[in-house]
């Protein structure tokens, strides 16, 4: 019989092992990356990040959308994902927070992949505006008056290049693009949505005077609300490092091996991210960071390391420009250990003296 020869403890020692050696990451890895970042050194240096950086408490919730005031501010998770499905996190890694601007990224994706990089550049443009998100005075100064696709303005103008029969099915093509790109079926967070449809007369002006100026492409009403809905998606910070992995893995899935992206659109993303990623913070960020990141109000930043990965982190606390606090300084200390800062040389492995 087969226990007598295979004694109980042999299995499970059989079982064990067989377990480490096919599923060391997150089992539907891809073939690796010759440039993925070794796993080891990841964890160490994400871990000593964590440790350094989970009792600091600079910075405010949002506000001005009165849900995410009361989001427990001390709720802090890191992922990483690597361009070969490696997964590692730490910390708040269920909990779904708002994905807010960063779902803009997203947006100008699906907009990309439906009117070509051209039109899209032509109709929204890519100029960053040095000035807070939801400004109005951009929207008047600026040629474009769009600014780019990851102002608040210049992103309701994206959403409404969405083509659909309705509203409803705009919708529901954003929301499937997104899950594509995250790898799983994502929803919206209702009580967010009603928080902010309740509360966003700035961005209903912004799309007015868009409308005044010929820079917006559907109904303007109609598109804020989609872009409201966009805004209140629910992704947890796995889920968001993924969706960071698929602009880093030239547009398609680590995980489900899915193209989402054209791999030619992927570099007008991610420069616009490094222009106008963090807003009126954008330039400090490069300065520091150097790599294309995308925050959100909900706490969420992703940042993409191309070809190699993405780094996401969830801390609701903000700056005076709506950028998560935490999240800039855990990913700047991950970044600059790991060398990912892509104006270095030694980001390709050129260490010098
Ligand atoms: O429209 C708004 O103001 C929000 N739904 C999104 C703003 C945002 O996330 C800015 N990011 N840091």
């Amino acid at each position: 019989m087969l226990y007598r020869r295979f004694p109980a403890r042999i299995l499970i020692a059989v079982v064990i092992a067989t377990t480490f050696v096919t599923v060391p990451f997150s089992g539907l890895a891809q073939q690796a990356s010759p440039v993925a970042p070794n796993r080891a050194q990841v964890e160490a240096v994400v871990k000593e990040a964590y440790d350094k950086f989970r009792s600091d408490t600079s910075g405010k919730n949002a506000d001005y959308i009165p849900f995410l005031a009361q989001v427990d501010s001390k709720m802090f998770g890191v992922a990483v994902v690597s361009t070969d499905n490696q997964v590692f996190s730490m910390g708040e890694i269920k909990y779904a927070f708002s994905i807010q601007s960063i779902s803009k990224v997203y947006t100008l994706a699906l907009a990309m992949e439906e009117l070509g990089a051209a039109r899209v550049f032509d109709r929204i443009g890519s100029e960053p505006t040095g000035r807070p998100f939801n400004s109005v005075p951009a929207v008047v100064d600026m040629t474009t008056h769009t600014g780019n696709p990851y102002v608040n303005a210049g992103a309701i103008a994206t959403t409404s290049l969405i083509a659909g029969k309705d509203a409803n099915e705009k919708w529901n093509k954003i929301l499937d693009f997104y899950s594509k790109a995250a790898g799983e079926k994502l929803t919206l967070i209702d009580e967010v949505y009603k928080s902010e449809a309740a509360t966003n007369a700035g961005n209903k002006a912004l799309s007015m005077l868009l409308a005044k100026y010929e820079r917006i492409y559907a109904e303007p009403f109609e598109s804020v609300d989609i872009y409201t809905k966009q805004c209140s998606v629910g992704v947890n910070v796995v889920q968001l490092a993924r969706m960071g992995a698929t602009l880093a893995n030239n547009g398609k899935n680590p995980a489900s091996g899915e193209q989402v992206i054209k791999p030619e659109n992927v570099p007008y993303i991610l420069s616009s991210m490094m222009m106008a990623g963090l807003y009126d913070g954008s330039g400090g960020w490069a300065w520091k960071v150097g790599l294309p990141a995308k925050s959100g109000v909900g706490g969420g930043i992703v940042a993409v390391v191309p070809g190699k990965g993405a780094i996401a982190v969830f801390s609701p606390r903000l700056d005076e420009a709506g950028n998560s606090v935490k999240a800039q300084r855990v990913i700047e200390y991950v970044a600059n250990k790991l060398d990912f800062n892509l104006f270095s040389p030694r980001s390709v492995g050129l260490k010098g003296e």
